[in-house]
């Protein structure tokens, strides 16, 4: 591995702390070793079927390779990125799903949290947005900020033929046309390598919009670390040769079926066996306003992952645990009393950080103010830390399982270690579930049933069938 020393990478390396899941601080709450050694088995065996299928397509499970084999595309990124950075003031990403929330994520983790507000010298790229939502009211928002003409536009659509995208598409697409634009100076798809109709409308402009291809084995939710993420990340600068060297070193990581070796075999275990018991709720808590998206874009790959109707023999099994975002210290004044006194139906996972980029000292004042005096000499960094500590003693104390994921610090290469641990983590999971963790049934019938309510040309049964639906009635109206 080729990035920066060996030292450094190890001083990098993103570790999990499970103690306050187990009997030892919890008693009788807690999980016992010898549970965890009658997992030993299911744990070995998901770990093998991950292993044994790495990198197949026709499994969906070509994201295990992506942290290796990129360095044409990677260079051919760059290149890219720094012409984008040159030439334009705003880039936009059209996309939903694994096509935004990724390239959100990896904005919000590495760059300035006011990027968009900062002086254009300081900031040095490009205003960023990420639109995922045909919300009409946005969409004019965003219009009334951005010159089109100043404008790159990322469409990411593996299919494209995701309504919310493609609607976004046309009327952009429009606004180019009108104001004598070409596309192809103005727009760089991000798609599927043959099929879609993102190739059909290039061939539509002479196949002169720049492309970048989505790879066959690699669902949305699974994307990050491909083009998807990987260019709008490398117009804000970002150091994406570390992002996948983090996830390449993560993967070493997890090279053994021990859980005592494998952090993301460790936490895929302890999520498996609290879902048996019933805990269905499963919140991610990053102390961390750089890693509050880190919990949106887990939520998807959790939540479209596992919840499934049906295992892999096609048995009713309606599998998965809610996945709920939270933000350390933020949410302890809002969500915190419900996670210490509330049903003991939730595992808080907390995301920690050992050094912030900034330390904030916090100056002396009110010392004749105890409540106040106190903070005076200590830094903010202190402060979260200890609050971050200070939770999840509590929550042990009063017998609510929670584990620690600690990032020595928030940079590309610990963002890479964690993305992939969390991708990981989630297929061993769904392994040891029986599941398909990679479709998304579920989100394709939406799909349909919107297809179908917009008149879509081949959706007249679906269409038909809502139409028969029971009438709505007005005395459940209130
Ligand atoms: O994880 C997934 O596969 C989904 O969230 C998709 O990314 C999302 O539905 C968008 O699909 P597409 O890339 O085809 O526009």
């Amino acid at each position: 591995m080729g990035y920066k020393t060996k030292d450094w990478r190890n001083s990098m390396r993103v570790t999990v702390d499970y103690n306050y899941m187990m009997a030892k601080s919890l008693g009788e709450k807690g999980i016992k070793d010898t549970e965890l050694r009658r997992t030993k088995e299911l744990a070995e065996q998901a770990f093998n079927y991950v292993t044994d299928n790495r990198g197949k397509d026709e499994l969906f499970m070509g994201w295990t390779e992506l942290p290796y084999n990129q360095d044409e595309i990677v260079a051919d990124i760059l290149a890219t990125a720094k012409q984008v950075r040159k030439k334009f003031k705003y880039f936009v990403v059209l996309g939903i799903g694994g096509s935004a929330l990724g390239p959100s994520m990896v904005f919000n983790a590495l760059k300035h949290l006011h990027y968009n507000e900062l002086k254009d010298k300081k900031r040095g790229g490009p205003k960023f947005y990420v639109e995922d939502n045909v919300d009409p009211v946005r969409m004019a928002d965003l219009l009334d900020i951005i010159e089109p003409d100043k404008t790159c536009f990322n469409v990411i659509s593996k299919s494209g033929a995701t309504s919310e995208t493609m609607a976004q598409f046309l009327i952009i697409a429009d606004i180019l046309e009108k104001q004598g634009l070409s596309l192809a100076e103005h727009m760089i798809f991000t798609t599927d390598a043959n099929r879609g109709n993102l190739i059909k409308i290039d061939n539509k402009y002479g196949g002169k919009i720049k492309k970048y291809v989505l790879p066959d084995g690699v669902g949305g939710r699974f994307s990050e670390l491909c083009p998807v993420g990987l260019l709008p990340a490398a117009v804000l600068g970002i150091d994406i040769k570390g992002l996948l060297a983090g996830a390449a070193y993560m993967d070493n990581l997890c090279s053994k079926s021990n859980i005592a070796k494998n952090p993301a075999l460790a936490c895929a275990v302890l999520q498996y066996i609290t879902m048996k018991q019933g805990k269905n709720i499963h919140v991610l808590m990053p102390y961390c306003d750089n890693l509050k998206l880190l919990a949106d874009w887990y939520c998807q790959l959790w939540a479209e992952s596992l919840g499934k109707a049906v295992d892999l023999n096609g048995k009713p099994v309606n599998t998965g645990t809610t996945p709920v975002k939270s933000l350390g210290v933020t949410d302890q004044h809002s969500q915190v009393q419900l996670y210490i006194e509330g049903p003991y139906d939730k595992v808080i996972t907390f995301i920690s950080v050992s050094n912030y980029a900034t330390q904030t000292p916090i100056p002396h004042g009110c010392d004749d103010i105890p409540d106040v005096g106190f903070l005076g000499g200590h830094t903010m960094q202190e402060l979260i830390q200890a609050e971050n500590k200070a939770t999840a003693y509590a929550l042990m104390r009063a017998g609510r399982m929670n584990y620690t994921i600690n990032l020595p610090e928030v940079n590309a290469f610990t963002l890479g270690q964690i993305m992939y641990m969390l991708e990981l983590q989630t297929a061993y999971a769904g392994a040891m579930l029986g599941i398909d963790t990679f479709n998304q049934p579920g989100v394709e019938n939406g799909k349909i049933a919107t297809f179908a309510l917009l008149g879509k040309k081949g959706y007249e049964a679906q269409k038909a069938e809502m139409d028969a639906a029971p009438a709505l009635e007005d005395k459940y109206i209130v």
